[in-house]
């Protein structure tokens, strides 16, 4: 049983959904309550068991690396207040698994961004989990990452994350057509990226969390840009798929694309109703402006 220990965090897009706030921010370091995007996506990879997490970052995105490194001044004036709880999410993370930060020298697509962790992967099975994307559990089943990492230790195989779209929102993603099954997890056939309506056999998306065998990255290196111009990562998993079995889990939690306006906001109010400081008065105030407005 190989257990996931490696995980990358592509977090090298231009974020031109989000502009103008993402002109000099990166989009992963929005906030969501009281911390970035990107804290969010590495704590679920650590509550995973993932040790070493690779940050993929591209030009200008220089605050992400920071973020993650300490701070002498201030972490040694915090701590002469006694405020280190202040601190205290991110120094977890730090003292939990190593940030290795690499750039992803040219914005060449997704493909290619995974590519760039190759050296640090080395010949291990990886996880990647989208940094703009953030997910909440029921609490019961542990984390989206955790679930994929457990169904790769079971099935030896590589296994993504899949919900199901609408017609008119197929595009967005990577499609992939799954044998049926009596439980929620499914057999891939194939994968399209953001294909036309008349392309597709079946609605489930991609959704941003991935663990894989290590021979994807001798499919990516092979890759040649198709959509958008881009190396795209889902023509390299349907050649896997092809060659390996590859599972598509659905999963019981919520997903936020952060890097969406509206997904930012819903991800805001979802968290932030579940503050334990102030999430009943937020609760509050929401029940009183829907009245309003
Ligand atoms: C990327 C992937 C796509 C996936 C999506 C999930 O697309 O290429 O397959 O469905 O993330 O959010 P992007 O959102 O970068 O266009």
């Amino acid at each position: 049983m190989t257990k996931i220990k490696k995980a990358l965090i592509p977090a090298a897009g231009l974020g031109t959904r989000f502009l103008p706030a993402t002109k000099t921010v990166p989009k992963e370091m929005l906030t969501i309550v009281d911390a970035p995007i990107i804290l969010y996506v590495v704590e679920e990879a650590i509550q995973a068991g993932i040790e070493d997490i690779i940050l993929i970052a591209g030009r200008g995105k220089y605050a992400i690396e920071d973020f993650f490194d300490s701070s002498y001044e201030l972490e040694d004036k915090l701590a002469k207040e006694g405020h280190t709880h202040m601190l205290e999410r991110l120094i977890k993370v730090r003292d939990k698994a190593n940030i290795i930060s690499i750039r992803q020298k040219h914005a060449l697509g997704l493909g290619h961004a995974v590519l760039c962790g190759a050296p640090v992967i080395g010949d291990d099975p990886f996880a990647v989990l989208l940094g703009d994307e953030i997910t909440t559990d029921d609490g019961k089943t542990g984390s989206l990452t955790s679930q994929l990492c457990r169904t790769f230790e079971e099935k030896g195989h590589s296994v993504v994350s899949v919900m199901e779209v609408e017609d008119k929102d197929v595009s967005r993603y990577g499609i992939a057509d799954v044998e049926d099954s009596a439980d929620n997890c499914y057999r891939v056939r194939s994968l399209i990226e953001k294909p036309k309506p008349e392309e597709i056999k079946s609605r489930w998306a991609l959704t941003g969390r991935y663990v894989f065998e290590n021979s994807l990255l001798s499919l990516l290196k092979e890759a040649r840009p198709t959509v958008n111009k881009e190396i795209q990562l889902t023509d390299s998993m349907n050649l896997l798929a092809q060659n390996s079995p590859m599972w598509a889990s659905s999963f019981s939690g919520t997903r936020y694309d952060a890097g969406d306006k509206l997904g930012y906001l819903k991800a805001n109010v979802e968290i932030a109703l579940k503050n334990s400081e102030f999430g009943a008065e937020f609760k509050k105030y929401l029940q009183e402006v829907s009245q309003r407005l």
